[in-house]
């Protein structure tokens, strides 16, 4: 199977797990339903869950468990991209090609859809359909508790903001602002398939070392994207880390430079799969395509 078509069939099933998990008619409250499922089935990439299908491939994980850890995944993702974009935050009205929730919703909804979707994620890892062992499930509730809350993705997005107001950070300063706002859902996202196959400590720091290098890669390229491409490409704004004084690698080393670190991090994250061999075939595609993307 070639990488694009192992990305294709991750975001179809991830796709098809949320929609079925966000049925609009039997919802209390149908418009927050309708608001959800706007965040989640546009045509968003599933990277996210692709990295929990693949990691979880190594270990011989049964599909449907890994299909709906990566749907968790990606619903607390969707949530995080709904708040990201709300007027308080990064104000912007273009998402996944189409009007943000905040736009199409109104704003209130667009908290409540977040939230709501924040709070599914737990609800799919909590279920024994997701893995039958309860420490498995509890051990993916920590992890992924962790990646996105107050030492992780949260607290990333918080030192983001505060750094609009603090030109030209250092270089360690940014790689830690995109480390906890980025990487560690990439993170969670390779340590989840190894979560659910029970593998060995070494094969997990491996994957770590391989997803947070391709985290800060990936980062990196949606940086030099929002400066160079344009809106109707990436399917969101562009232009507005610049005009919002975002701290990026791109603004402090420039292109060229930044570009240059994306690849050394890329040949980091391929060195990290040495010891999975021919396995992880489609894990090392998906560290080139993150930096060569063009969404
Ligand atoms: C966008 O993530 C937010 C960042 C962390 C840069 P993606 O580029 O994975 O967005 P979708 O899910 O494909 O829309
Ligand atoms: C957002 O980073 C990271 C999140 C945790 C959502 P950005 O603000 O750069 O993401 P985009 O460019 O809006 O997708
Ligand atoms: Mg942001
Ligand atoms: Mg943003
Ligand atoms: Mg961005």
């Amino acid at each position: 199977m070639t990488f694009d078509e192992a990305l294709a069939g991750a975001a179809q099933e991830t796709a098809a797990c949320l929609s079925s998990l966000l049925p609009e008619a039997s919802s209390p409250a149908p418009r927050l339903v309708a608001a959800m499922r706007h965040a989640v089935l546009g045509p968003g990439k599933r990277l996210r869950p692709f990295f929990v299908l693949e990691s979880a491939a190594l270990f011989g994980v049964p599909r449907a468990r890994a299909v709906r850890t990566g749907a968790a995944l990606e619903a607390l993702h969707c949530y995080s991209l709904v708040h990201d974009d709300l007027p308080a935050m990064d104000d912007d009205s273009l998402r996944r090609g189409q009007p943000t929730v905040h736009v199409a919703f109104g704003e209130a909804t667009a908290i409540l859809a977040g939230d709501a979707l924040l709070t599914l994620a737990f609800e799919l890892l909590a279920s024994a359909e997701t893995h039958p062992d309860a420490k498995v499930r509890c051990e993916l509730i920590g992890g992924l508790a962790s990646a996105a809350g107050k030492g992780g993705m949260a607290a990333g997005q918080m030192l983001d903001l505060e750094a609009e107001r603090v030109p030209r950070q250092d270089a360690a300063a940014v790689a830690r602002i995109q480390a906890l706002k980025t990487g560690a859902l990439f993170a969670f996202a390779c340590d989840a398939g190894a979560i659910l196959g029970g593998a060995a400590r070494s094969e997990r720091d491996a994957l770590q070392t391989y997803a947070k290098a391709s985290g800060f890669a990936f980062q990196i390229a949606d940086d030099l994207l929002d400066a160079e491409s344009d809106a109707a490409v990436i399917g969101k704004a562009a232009g507005k880390d610049k005009a919002r004084g975002k701290a990026t690698l791109v603004d402090l080393l420039g292109v060229a430079a930044a570009r240059q670190r994306a690849r050394d991090l890329t040949d980091e994250a391929l060195a990290a799969l040495a010891p999975f061999g021919e396995g992880a075939a489609l894990l090392r595609n998906a560290a080139l395509y993150l930096v060569n993307r063009q969404r």
